[in-house]
């Protein structure tokens, strides 16, 4: 559910006409809403309401605008974070250190560093070189890291092959089959302190089944490990809830029933659950507006081009990912359409033969879904500025990133004095 609804035949966003947006700030341009940004934490808590005392550290990726984190650290979140960017962003906006848990495969001594001065939670470990690396940082600086592995259970999610990552061929985890040596191996360093266990297997899924499998082998590994002598506090069963793209399909297993599959599968585990969902909190939370440059006849279809390009929304080139697109100010008539954008590639394509609204040249549509990995994955690809965004509170609303200058991006490069010395050859 969000809080993009219509009154009298226009879009708002909360309180706030769209159109009020797209004229002060231009197009495009990507919303968020408070309102929904609150509920999805709220109906995220409330479906875990049995465990107690549960780390919801959100997957920082999905949505790393600063009012947007901080909107989140006010509602007691933590963060799942992948590069040292990200931390300092989390931290900048507000989230303890304390409620921080730093995931990748491919963390740098120098992140490392900086996530023990820090004091962050826990790092997922990914690989036992990894492990060494972050014993020697630690041991550096008279420190210990809490850390969990994260293990590669060999599930396949059932979701996009771009977007798994819980399978044996993927880059993540280490092997489950492993596991044990990998853990005995880890104790043996003396700047780690081992005290979980994590997993993910992948993104935007719509099914527990896979879920509960890999949860299943977590807990099966916590009581092998303890019988080893390992001192598990803490597991990780990281995001992946998927969540409603198109509305004319089922609808993804809802919070409520996933804390009742958590619930029912960790029972006895005896440790502190930790979650990084994403998507689920900030996916329906925004939306892409964007302005009807102009309509062109197609052969089999007309083309609706708009302003918004795949550096934008990069989701359907990359995923073939699905987005509702809605009329701002529908005229009451449906009819099959191309949605593309400028940019100069076929793959620069939101939807082919879709059904939905009318709309012509100057028309505003938003696209839906668009608050997880939306903005954060645009590009300046073809020389275009980045999306700006904005925050809407009810009937307040506010610019939390401004549009760049087309000069800036030019400003960004420099020439080397030897080629502006060297004037044009004949
Ligand atoms: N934890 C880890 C370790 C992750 O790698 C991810 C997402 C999450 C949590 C959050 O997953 P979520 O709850 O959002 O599903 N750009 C792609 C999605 C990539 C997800 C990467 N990892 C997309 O637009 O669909």
């Amino acid at each position: 559910m969000d809080h993009f609804t219509y009154v009298d035949g226009a879009m708002l966003a909360e309180q706030v006409p769209m159109a009020d947006i797209a004229a002060q700030v231009g197009t495009p341009v990507y919303i968020y809403s408070t309102a929904t940004l609150t509920r999805h934490v709220a109906v995220f808590r409330e479906g875990l309401s049995q465990i107690h005392d549960p780390l919801i550290a959100f997957a920082v990726k999905a949505n790393p605008n600063a009012a947007v984190l901080a909107t989140l650290a006010k509602l007691g979140l933590g963060a799942d974070v992948v590069s040292a960017g990200e931390l300092l962003r989390a931290i900048a906006a507000g989230i303890p250190a304390e409620r921080i848990v730093f995931s990748g495969v491919g963390k740098t001594a120098d992140e490392m560093r900086i996530a023990l001065e820090q004091g962050i939670y826990q790092f997922n470990l990914e690989s036992e070189p990894e492990a060494e690396m972050l014993s020697e940082v630690a041991l550096s600086m008279g420190r210990k890291a809490p850390v969990a592995y994260r293990i590669n259970p060999d599930v396949d999610a059932g979701t996009h092959a771009k977007i798994s990552t819980g399978k044996s061929e993927n880059k993540f985890g280490i092997p489950y089959d492993r596991a044990l040596a990998s853990y005995a191996a880890a104790r043996d360093l003396p700047g780690l302190d081992v005290q979980g266990v994590a997993v993910h297997i992948g993104s935007q899924l719509t099914d527990l089944t896979p879920l509960e499998a890999a949860f299943i082998k977590v807990g099966a590994l916590i009581e092998r490990l303890r019988a080893e002598g390992h001192d598990i506090r803490t597991a990780d069963l990281g995001g992946g809830l998927g969540v409603p793209y198109d509305p004319s399909q089922p609808l993804p297993p809802s919070p409520a029933d996933y804390g009742a599959m958590v619930t029912r599968i960790t029972q006895g585990w005896n440790v502190r659950l930790m979650f990084e969902p994403g998507r689920l909190i900030v996916g329906n939370a925004g939306v892409l507006l964007s302005q009807v440059v102009r309509v062109k006849q197609g052969a089999q279809a007309p083309f609706v081009i708009v302003d918004a390009a795949m550096n934008d929304l990069l989701r359907p080139s990359l995923y073939d990912a699905w987005h509702d697109i809605r009329a701002v100010h529908p005229k009451g008539e449906r009819a099959a359409a191309n949605v593309v954008g400028p940019v100069c590639e076929t793959g620069d394509t939101f939807a082919m033969h879709r059904d939905m609204d009318v709309v012509g040249a100057g028309d505003l549509v938003a696209f839906m879904t668009a608050g997880a990995y939306g903005a954060t994955m645009a590009s300046t690809y073809n020389s275009r500025a980045l999306t700006p965004e904005v925050l809407v509170s009810g009937d307040k609303w506010a610019v939390v990133r401004a549009r760049p200058p087309i000069e800036a991006l030019i400003e960004g490069d420099s020439i080397p004095a030897w080629i502006a010395s060297e004037g044009v050859q004949d």
